[in-house]
Formats: structure tokens, C-alpha cells, sequence
């Protein structure tokens, strides 16, 4: 089963010279909770915005087209879709962290999304793919709390293929 999870602003940015446009400490921590224990895919950019390398405790699928690319271990390189199948157990969830080129490569097989709406616009350089809502339901919708270190309104929604 594959999930896509990302955090946009009011106008869909999720990025911006390579990094988040935004610190929320809430948000990271949520991805935390929706991500240990599980395999996630990103592309080669998101990849080399982890100051630390690959992320603990999860199955970390980095993809490019150069087939010379190194990630650290234990981190795994694929250079297409066709070869996710070969390094991650597609019936356990699969969580898609972005960026943008490799949300486009898995739009039409994504079961659930998980996005946080921020409220606020932010300068960005990257925005997040045009998704088509009809074909999903709004599962679960939770307000976030705003606070001295989560300056940003928020909400967290999850949603399901229909
Ligand atoms: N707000 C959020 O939730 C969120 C989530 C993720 C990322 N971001 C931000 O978004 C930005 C990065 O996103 P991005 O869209 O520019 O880049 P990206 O999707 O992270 O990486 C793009 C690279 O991935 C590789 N790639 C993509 N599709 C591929 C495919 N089908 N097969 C093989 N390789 C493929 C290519 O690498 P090669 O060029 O090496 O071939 C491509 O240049 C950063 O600012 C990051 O912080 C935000």
C-alpha cells in the first residue's frame, strides 16, 4: 500500500532552496509517528536535505536516475519505480515523502494521503503536485496546536482512496 505524506502552505509550496520553507516542531513530529518502522521513498533532492543522512528505524528508498549516486547506508538507491518492488514489501505501507518529481511518478497508485495544511503563505520554489480530491475521502481531520515553537495554524488531514 503505498501513502503519500507532506506538509504544504495556503498556495501548495513545500519547499525552497532545497529545504522546508517553515519550522514546525509538531509536524516533524507527526511525521515521525506516521513513519517509524515503515519503508519510506524519496527523491535524490529531499534525500540531500537530511542534514544526518538517512532517517533512523525506517527502510530509507532514495530515488535517481544515476545510477552512480551514493547514498550512506543503510539507505537504498532504486533508479525507477519498477524497482521499488524488488527492495520494499508493497503489502505493508509504503509512506511516499516527497518531493514533488517523485509524488508526480506515484499519483495514480497512491491509496492515502496524509497532508498538513498550514496556514500561512511562505515563500517556496517547490510546490506540491495538482492531486485529484474526488477520488479520495477525508478520513480523519485534526486541528494542530498552535504555541510558542508551532507559531503557524495547522490541520492535519488524512484521506483515502475512494
Ligand atoms: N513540505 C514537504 O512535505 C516536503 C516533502 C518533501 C520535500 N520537500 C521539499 O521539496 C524540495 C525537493 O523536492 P523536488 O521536487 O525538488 O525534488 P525531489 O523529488 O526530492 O528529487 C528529485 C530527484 O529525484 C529523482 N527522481 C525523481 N523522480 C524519479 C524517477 N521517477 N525515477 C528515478 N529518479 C527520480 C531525480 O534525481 P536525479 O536528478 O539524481 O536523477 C530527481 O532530480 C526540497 O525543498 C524539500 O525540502 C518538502
Amino acid at each position: 500500500m503505498i501513502s503519500f505524506l507532506w506538509a504544504e502552505d495556503k498556495n501548495h509550496v513545500i519547499g525552497y532552496k532545497g529545504k522546508l520553507p517553515w519550522s514546525l516542531p509538531n509536524d516533524m513530529k507527526r511525521f515521525k509517528e506516521l513513519t517509524i518502522g515503515k519503508t519510506i521513498v524519496m527523491g535524490r533532492k529531499t534525500y540531500e536535505s537530511f542534514p544526518n543522512g538517512p532517517l533512523p528505524k525506517r527502510l530509507n528508498i532514495v530515488m535517481s536516475r544515476n545510477p552512480d549516486y551514493q547514498v550512506a547506508k543503510p539507505a537504498i538507491l532504486i533508479n525507477s519505480y519498477g524497482d521499488l518492488k524488488n527492495h520494499a514489501n508493497m503489502k505493508s505501507e509504503v509512506v511516499v515523502i516527497g518531493g514533488s518529481k517523485v509524488f508526480e511518478e506515484f499519483k495514480d497508485v497512491v491509496d492515502r494521503l496524509y497532508v498538513t495544511r498550514i496556514n500561512h503563505e511562505f515563500t517556496g520554489d517547490v510546490k506540491m503536485i495538482d492531486l485529484d480530491y474526488s477520488k479520495f475521502t477525508l478520513t480523519e481531520k485534526k486541528e494542530g496546536i498552535v504555541d510558542e515553537k508551532n507559531i503557524y495554524p495547522y490541520t492535519f488531514e488524512t484521506y483515502q482512496r475512494n
